[in-house]
């Protein structure tokens, strides 16, 4: 990731050569050094890493071989040929004890893997090399990497809420920020270590919250959780704030503050395709887009297998809504799916609903807690535009009924051994049609608010929600086919 943003910012003047892990392991000496030997640079930046954090913990060996022993054989072979090296390191090499931000020559003590493999990687560098420049960086984003911004505006197109960690603090810092800075120090010699993150800071809870406003996606609920309760593998420092003292002293001043380069990736994130932005009013997805001359089907691709229940896509040709469900007992509903009229009782104070009545037959027969069920009872509130998580259960019985605005809901039956596998179906329910439906487990569903008003939906399903038992399909998954385009037919 940081690497794709330094190398635009020093093509114009030097001559550059940037390599990867497919032209040669840092883990090798023998490579490092013959690769070192042939291009004989006069400055490197060694920007290699493994930088999975929870990896590093679950494969501690590799984290020390590449962060570690491979900073190594970069800096004896900089010693070797006489090259200049810039290491780019990390916040975590502190613990987050101290109450205020980093310095430069405070002392580090990582308690994670990766820290520690990280810190190896410096003092291997400071004991190697008389002219190098360590350079402690935290929480990067930017274009063509994986990164918290990315992962956030990914979740948010199919969730409601989010859980991020609210007591760890640091500085979120904008890859192509932080590349223009150590181009400069190209030009700099006075060697050591910088401190160079975005200005500001913030906790990941925070953060979170500033890219769903800045991404239009505020609908989206942010829940505050402990590092404790988000269950991550590596510990990591609850205060990794670092004072950029050496850079603000010297005449490359500071960076501009993180909300700035947040601004800044959201913008420029969108054109290297690392998310899509709503790209008007909330939520909205982009029409899906025209397929033309698709002659052949391909074949039913697995999408998961549990207890030997295969799901599976079956493409579709042409894209369409499948069959369009106006009748309750119409022929061509996905088999297991049931729609009944929702029971009402609207008086002068108000609308009534019941969704299921205990003990009674109907689509709620078996939501009974006398016969030891669980029940969990549910309503979301969507708005025009917004398509809902298509998403499947393999456990759960999903009963809906839509109390407000209009739905287009779409069903798709992945069941390899239904007899109606692949069959798409349409039903537009809500206040004008008031339709419950029964969804069982292995029918994919989701939904998208039509008209003008938003829409309330009111479900019961007869487990707790369990993450586990959930899988998502995109909304425009190519194999299906779907028109979420509502047309008159
Ligand atoms: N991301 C952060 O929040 C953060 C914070 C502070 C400091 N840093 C440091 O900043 C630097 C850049 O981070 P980044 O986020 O841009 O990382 P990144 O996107 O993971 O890039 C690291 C690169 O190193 C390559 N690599 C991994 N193992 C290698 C090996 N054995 N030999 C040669 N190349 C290897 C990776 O190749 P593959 O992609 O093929 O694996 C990848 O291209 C790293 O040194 C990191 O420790 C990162």
């Amino acid at each position: 990731m940081l690497g794709t943003a330094l190398l635009p910012c020093l093509k114009s003047e030097l001559e550059v050569v940037g390599v990867d892990l497919k032209d040669f392991d840092i883990s090798q000496e023998a490579a490092v050094q013959k690769a070192f030997r042939d291009l004989r640079p006069d400055f490197v930046f060694h920007l290699a890493a493994y930088t999975d954090v929870d990896g590093c913990e679950a494969k501690p060996e590799m984290a020390m071989q590449v962060n570690a022993q491979g900073t190594r054989n970069v800096a004896k072979s900089c010693a070797e040929i006489g090259a200049v090296l810039l290491y780019v390191s990390t916040d975590y090499v502190f613990d987050g004890s101290l109450e205020r931000p980093y310095r430069e020559d405070d002392r580090p003590n990582p308690i994670s893997i990766y820290g520690k493999s990280k810190l190896g990687g410096e003092q291997h560098v400071r004991s190697l090399l008389a002219r190098h420049f360590i350079v402690r960086s935290s929480w990067l984003y930017g274009p063509r990497g994986k990164n918290f911004v990315a992962t956030i505006l990914k979740l948010a197109q199919d969730r409601d809420e989010l859980r991020v960690v609210s007591d760890q603090r640091g500085s979120p810092t904008y890859t192509q920020h932080l590349a223009l800075k150590l181009a400069k120090m190209l030009r700099i010699h006075a060697y050591g270590i910088y401190h160079m993150t975005g200005a500001g800071s913030c906790s990941w809870f925070e953060f979170a919250q500033a890219v769903l406003k800045l991404g239009g996606l505020d609908r989206v609920r942010v829940v505050p959780i402990s590092t404790q309760e988000s269950g991550r593998r590596a510990p990591r420092p609850a205060n990794s704030v670092l004072e950029n003292c050496r850079l603000i002293k010297s005449h490359l001043g500071a960076l501009p503050h993180w909300t700035e380069g947040l601004a800044q990736y959201l913008k420029e994130g969108q054109h290297v395709g690392d998310f899509v932005l709503p790209s008007s009013g909330l939520g909205e997805k982009p029409l899906p887009r025209e397929v033309t001359g698709v002659t052949t089907v391909p074949p039913p691709q697995l999408v998961e297998e549990r207890r030997g229940v295969r799901l599976v896509i079956v493409p579709h040709a042409q894209p369409g809504c499948g069959d369009i469900i106006s009748d309750p007992r119409a022929p061509q509903l996905i088999q297991g799916v049931e729609v009944e009229p929702l029971t009402q009782f609207p008086d002068d104070r108000g609308l009534f609903a019941e969704l299921f009545r205990f003990g009674e037959p109907g689509i709620g027969r078996d939501f009974d807690s006398a016969n030891g069920s669980r029940i969990q009872v549910s309503f979301t509130i969507s708005y025009p535009g917004v398509i809902k998580a298509i998403h499947y259960h393999f456990e759960q019985t999903d009963l809906w009924a839509p109390l407000s605005g209009m739905f287009q809901v779409f069903l798709c039956d992945l069941r390899e051994s239904s007899p109606t596998c692949g069959r798409l179906n349409t039903i537009f329910v809500g206040a004008q049609r008031p339709w419950k439906l029964r969804i069982p487990p292995g029918v994919a569903h989701g939904y998208k608010i039509v008209g003008t008003n938003s829409g309330m939906l009111v479900y019961a399903t007869n487990r707790t929600y369990n993450p586990k038992d959930e899988g998502r399909i995109p909304f425009d998954d190519p194999g299906i086919n779907y028109d979420w385009v509502t047309r008159p037919k």
